[in-house]
C-alpha cells in the first residue's frame, strides 16, 4: 500500500536568487494547490551564518544550519533543494540521496555528464524522487504548445528555432563572478541559458541526434570585484550557438548569449510542424501564437491563444480567464508536482534523467565548438523509476 504523505518537510541549500524563488513556489503552493502535500519550510543552509539566519527569516524557515551536511543528517527533513552553484550540486545531491532524502536541483544539473550520470545512479539506487528545476516547461503556454504537439495538431515537425538571450555581460567592467568561472559553472552562457532550450525543446520536439556548435568569449578578462586594479581571465563562453537533429527527423537552430543588447532574458521558441507553427517568448508568457493551415484562406495568419483558460494546464489553480500569471508561477506548478510526486512516491520529470541527457548535450556542443565538427549526442536509457 502506498503511503500518502500530507506534508513534505523541505530542507533549502542557498538563498540567494533561485532560493527565493523556490522559497515563493513552497509558500504559494497551499494556497493555489490546496489539495497537493503541504511544504514545511523546515531549513535553510548557508555558510555565513548572519547570512543564513536573515534568510530563514525574510523566506519564512523555521530554523538555518551552517553547513549543508547538517541540514542532510536531520531526520525532520524529506527534502533536500540545491539552489547553489553548479560545482555544488553533485556532492549535495549524492549525499541527500545516500541519507535517504528526495532532491531537487537546479539546473545544469552537474559541471559535465560524468557527475550527472553518478547523480542519476544515487537516486536511483536510493529510490528517491528526484527532479531538476526546468521551470519553463511549467508554463501555462508551453504545456498547452506540448499538448497541441502530441494531438498531432502540427503533424510531423520540420524545424525548431530556440534563443535565449540576455545582454547583462556587455559592459567590459562587470566584475568576475562565478558564472564567469569554468570550475564553478562548468561552461557559460551554454550551461545557464542555453540549458533551458535545450530542455523545452527536448520536451516538445523529442531527443537530438547530434549537434555541431561554435562558442566564443567576447571579453576575455574582467576585473576582479573588491580588488582594485586587478583582472582575472574568463574561461567560459559569453555566447554559443549550434545546430542540431532530432531523432523524428526535425532540425534545430539554437542560441544562447549575454551579448544580445536590448533582450533582457529572451527565451523563445518557434516549431514548423506539416500543418502549422507555434511560437512562444518568455518576455509575454501567457500567450503562444499559433497558425494551423487548415484555417480559411483569407483567414490564415498567427492567432494568439491568451493560455489563461480553464483547458489550458495549472491555469485553473489561479484567476479567471484573462487574469495573467508570470514568472514566479513558474516554480509554484513545478513544485506543486514535486509535491505530489513526493506524497505518492512516483517519478516525475523533469529528473535527473532529463539533467544528465541535457548534460550530454551541453557537453557534446563544447566539444564540437573545439573540434569544429558534428558530434553524436549519447543516449541514456530512461529506465529510472521510484
Ligand atoms: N531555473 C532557473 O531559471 C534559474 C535561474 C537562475 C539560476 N539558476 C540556477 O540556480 C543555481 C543558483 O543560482 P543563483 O542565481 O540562485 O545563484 P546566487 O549566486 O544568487 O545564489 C547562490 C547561493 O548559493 C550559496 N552557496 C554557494 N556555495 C554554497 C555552499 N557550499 N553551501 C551553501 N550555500 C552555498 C550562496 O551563498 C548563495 O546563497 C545555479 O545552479 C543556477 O544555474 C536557475
Amino acid at each position: 500500500m502506498v503511503i500518502v504523505l500530507k506534508e513534505i518537510r523541505v530542507g533549502l541549500v542557498g538563498y540567494k536568487f533561485m532560493g527565493k524563488a523556490h522559497s515563493l513556489g513552497y509558500r504559494n503552493v497551499p494556497f493555489f494547490f490546496p489539495d497537493r502535500a503541504r511544504p514545511v519550510l523546515k531549513a535553510i543552509a548557508g555558510r555565513n551564518e548572519e547570512g543564513v539566519r536573515k534568510a530563514a527569516k525574510e523566506l519564512g524557515f523555521e530554523s538555518y544550519e551552517t553547513d549543508w551536511r547538517e541540514l542532510i543528517k536531520r531526520d525532520d527533513i524529506d527534502l533536500i533543494d540545491i539552489v547553489t552553484p553548479n560545482h555544488s550540486h553533485a556532492e549535495i545531491a549524492i549525499a541527500a540521496a545516500e541519507a535517504g532524502k528526495h532532491v531537487i536541483c537546479e539546473k545544469p544539473l552537474a559541471l559535465n555528464a560524468e557527475e550527472a550520470e553518478r547523480m542519476l545512479a544515487a537516486a536511483e539506487k536510493n529510490g528517491v524522487v528526484h527532479m531538476i528545476s526546468h521551470n519553463y516547461r511549467f508554463a501555462p503556454a508551453v504545456q498547452y504548445a506540448k499538448k497541441l504537439i502530441e494531438e498531432g495538431r502540427l503533424g510531423k515537425i520540420y524545424h525548431v528555432r530556440a534563443t535565449y538571450l540576455q545582454d547583462w555581460l556587455m559592459d567590459p567592467d562587470f566584475p568576475i563572478a562565478w558564472r564567469l568561472k569554468k570550475e564553478i559553472t562548468g561552461s557559460g552562457a551554454l550551461g545557464d541559458i542555453g540549458a533551458h532550450i535545450i530542455d523545452l525543446t527536448r520536451f516538445l520536439v523529442g531527443e537530438m541526434t547530434e549537434v555541431v556548435g561554435a562558442m566564443e568569449t567576447f571579453i576575455k578578462e574582467r576585473p576582479i570585484e573588491n580588488e582594485p586594479g586587478k583582472t582575472g581571465v574568463v574561461d567560459v563562453d559569453d555566447a554559443a550557438s549550434f545546430i542540431a537533429r532530432f531523432e523524428n527527423g526535425a532540425m534545430g537552430v539554437f542560441e544562447a548569449t549575454r551579448f544580445a543588447a536590448g533582450s533582457r532574458n529572451r527565451n523563445c521558441f518557434e516549431i514548423n510542424g506539416e500543418y502549422g507553427s507555434i511560437k512562444w517568448d518568455l518576455e509575454n508568457m501567457n500567450n503562444l501564437h499559433v497558425y494551423l493551415s487548415e484555417d480559411d484562406e483569407g483567414l490564415q495568419g498567427f492567432r494568439v491563444i491568451n493560455c489563461t483558460e480553464e483547458v489550458h494546464p495549472f491555469a485553473d489553480a489561479y484567476w479567471p480567464a484573462g487574469h495573467i500569471i508570470g514568472y514566479e508561477h513558474t516554480f509554484v506548478n513545478l513544485i506543486s508536482e514535486l509535491m505530489e510526486a513526493i506524497s505518492k512516491k512516483k517519478s516525475q520529470k523533469p529528473d535527473f534523467f532529463d539533467g544528465l541527457q541535457n548534460q550530454l548535450i551541453l557537453d557534446a556542443i563544447e566539444q564540437s565548438a573545439i573540434d569544429k565538427k558534428w558530434v553524436s549526442i549519447p543516449q541514456r536509457a530512461n529506465h529510472i523509476r521510484v
